[in-house]
């Protein structure tokens, strides 16, 4: 008897647990998917590896596409956040494609967000296009 109560117990809290992986799997961008020391990291290798083409102001020019603001967001907007990361990874920067190491084009990424003012979090952007693939790039909150 004792047993079969703790039996069921425990099925309730796998379940459980499979509810909340099944959430965390489907995230948005909106809610705060990078921290802030990510962000940071990226905007200083940004700024060293990218600003020259995408500009300081991450606005672009009439060549190179800007990398903040509606019309990025647009183009972006329903994908999902490891398409991103698998765009700056192999194809960017766009004269050495392919140097960057995995956790930094995460870092990247979290630059990118903080530059269209997403918000941070606690938990960092995981490194690997698998795990970016559950989060969804939505249109910010405002
Ligand atoms: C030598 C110039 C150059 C450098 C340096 C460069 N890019 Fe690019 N980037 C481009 C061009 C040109 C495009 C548009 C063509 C394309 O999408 O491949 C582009 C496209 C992009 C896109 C897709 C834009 C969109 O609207 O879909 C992203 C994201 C991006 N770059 C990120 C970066 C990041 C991050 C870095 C720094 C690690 C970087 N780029 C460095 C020239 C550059």
């Amino acid at each position: 008897m004792k047993r079969t109560i703790l039996l069921g117990t425990c099925a309730t809290l796998v379940a459980i647990a499979g509810l909340q992986m099944a959430q965390a799997q489907a995230k948005s961008i909106n809610e705060g998917v990078f921290t802030a020391e990510q962000a940071t990291r990226g905007a200083a290798l940004y700024k060293e590896q990218c600003a020259a083409c995408h500009g300081e102001d991450m606005k672009g020019n009439d060549i190179m596409p800007g990398l903040a603001g509606d019309g990025f967001m647009m183009n972006w907007q329903g994908r999902a956040l490891g398409e991103l990361f698998d765009k700056i990874g192999m194809t960017m920067p766009a004269l050495d494609p392919g140097s960057l190491k995995p956790e930094q084009a995460a870092d990247l990424v979290a630059h990118i967000l903080n530059g269209s003012k997403y918000p941070a979090g606690d938990t960092a952007l995981a490194s690997t296009s698998e795990a970016l693939q559950q989060i969804k790039i939505d249109p910010p909150k405002r």
